[in-house]
């Protein structure tokens, strides 16, 4: 196991379920202290919970947080920081799917707002806290974007508005990348594409159900797991990519090859 973060702080929000979960796990094994943030404070303790008990003497740090308000965000990376001392690594992972199916007319302009609050301006303030403080460190930091492979990447109906929020989470990381890379913050992204948690469940939909839908649309035959998209994320968080600056990787299975 090589140890690519042994003594830096990584901060994973939506960390209490899915993907970030697994990613801030993935981040504790390889020797990061991580913080957890996301609203619900019982799936965040689970997490550190598990982080704890893997026994790799991980320390873990959970923080509720809405990342559709400013004032959570700089209280986060202010708890990062009094906690660990730096912030060397921020995944912004929190995200939301309303109105699942819905065609542009039907959507609820409620479902809209929420979704762009969270999924856009959620990544926004995110990034405005995570360089406001990465900026001022000697070794700079790293950022990872989740985006989507329904944005930039795909032409699907019925996921326009989840689609028009995660194009902008593409865009939003290459031009932050290129307006902050002069200041040692590497910005970057990863697509998922349909991945093991339950986000990736059509309604109704059981595991056999998703994992026939899957056999059919997907090259590779089946969903991502948590842990690919995760070594994606780790990937470009780490030194190994310290000459990507503005990528957007996708993790689809080759769906849009
Ligand atoms: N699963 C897929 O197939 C797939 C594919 C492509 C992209 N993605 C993206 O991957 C990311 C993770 O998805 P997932 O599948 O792991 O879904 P998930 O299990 O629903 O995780 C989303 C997490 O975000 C948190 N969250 C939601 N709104 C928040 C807010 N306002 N402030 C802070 N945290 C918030 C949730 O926790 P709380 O409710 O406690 O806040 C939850 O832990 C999302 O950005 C999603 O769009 C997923």
């Amino acid at each position: 196991m090589t140890h690519r973060f042994s003594g830096r702080t990584a901060l994973v929000t939506g960390a209490g379920s899915g993907i970030g979960r697994g990613i801030a796990l993935a981040f504790a094994r390889e020797g990061a202290h991580v913080v957890v943030a996301g609203r619900r404070r019982e799936p965040l303790d689970e997490t550190v919970a598990l982080i704890e008990g893997e026994g790799e003497g991980g320390k873990a740090l959970a923080v509720t947080a809405d990342v559709s308000r400013a004032e959570d965000l700089r209280a986060l990376v202010t708890a990062a920081v009094d906690r660990f001392g730096s912030l060397d690594v921020a995944v912004n992972n929190a995200g939301v799917l309303e109105g699942r199916g819905q065609t542009v007319g039907d959507l609820a302009e409620e479902d809209w707002h929420r979704m762009l609050d969270v999924n856009v301006t959620g990544i926004f303030l995110a990034l405005q806290a995570e360089i406001a403080q990465m900026r001022t460190q000697p070794n700079g930091g790293a950022i990872v974007n989740i985006a989507s492979r329904i944005g930039v990447h795909s032409r699907l109906p019925r996921t326009a508005a989840y689609a028009a929020g995660k194009a902008a989470v593409s865009v939003l990381t290459r031009g932050a990348a290129l307006d902050h890379i002069a200041d040692g913050v590497r910005v970057n992204a990863v697509s998922p594409g349909p991945t093991a948690t339950d986000m990736s469940f059509k309604d109704g939909e059981t595991e056999a159900d998703r994992a026939a839908r899957m056999r059919a649309e997907s090259p590779v035959g089946r969903v991502s797991t948590v842990a690919e998209v995760a070594a994606a994320v780790l990937y470009l968080a780490s030194d190994d990519a310290a000459s990507v600056v503005g990528a957007d990787l996708v993790v689809d299975g080759g769906a849009t090859a």
